[in-house]
């Protein structure tokens, strides 16, 4: 898959997994990366879906409606795009922690929905519920942290409640940040990212 890799100054952070939104690439959330985790190594992806020009990680039906089947090999193609980049970079596999925003959130979530141990943590701004119906691993190992908007055109309130719902039920410490905008990703939210990173990944213990 198409991607950065930058090496951190502190190698015991988790490496921050990037995931754009449809549209993006791989250098949008670069800015944000550098404010929740300046220290962290950067592994920044994009996606291989091509929806009419617009880069996306999964393909979709319509807006909101989700290709099941695509969606699930395409979460397992970046779960072994995980595996080859640890062995590649020489980072811990097991200590990778997704930044993600909208389609990239919501295949982060599928990640965790789908494949135990893949994330050591989430941050999942503005992301919907991947898949209904299916069982979760234990995810008690995997905090997350939810930003959303309550006006949020694409994702109703009861949708992301449901998501963290779900995160819950398998035992995921989730938090929860709600702004009172829309789809668009907002300052604060990263804000409360960057203290809640600080705070389930500190420096000085992990
Ligand atoms: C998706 O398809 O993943 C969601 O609708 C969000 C988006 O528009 O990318």
């Amino acid at each position: 898959m198409k991607h950065i890799f930058n090496k951190g100054t502190n190698e015991q952070l988790p490496v921050l997994l990037l995931l754009h939104g449809t549209g993006g690439d791989e250098r949008d959330l670069l800015p944000h990366a550098a404010m929740i985790a300046p220290e962290a190594s950067v592994l920044s992806v994009k996606g291989n879906v091509n929806e009419n020009g617009m880069a996306r990680f999964f393909a979709r039906l319509r807006e909101g409606v989700f290709d099941e089947e695509d969606l699930i090999f395409r979460t397992t193609e970046l779960n072994a795009f995980l595996d080859d980049s640890a062995r590649e970079y020489c980072f811990d596999r097991s200590n990778i922690v997704a930044l993600g925003y909208s389609n990239g959130a919501n295949i982060a979530a599928s990640l965790m929905y789908h494949h135990e141990h893949a994330l050591k943590g989430g941050i999942l701004f503005h992301a919907m519920v991947p898949r209904r119906g299916v069982s979760i691993p234990d995810l008690s190992d995997s905090p997350v942290f939810i930003g959303a908007g309550k006006k949020d055109p694409l994702i109703p309130m009861e949708e992301t409640s449901e998501l963290i719902r779900d995160l819950r039920e398998a035992k995921s410490h989730v938090t929860e940040y709600w702004t009172d905008g829309g789809h668009e990703l907002r300052r604060e939210e990263v804000d409360a990212a960057a203290e809640w990173f600080k705070s389930n990944f500190p420096k000085d213990k992990r």
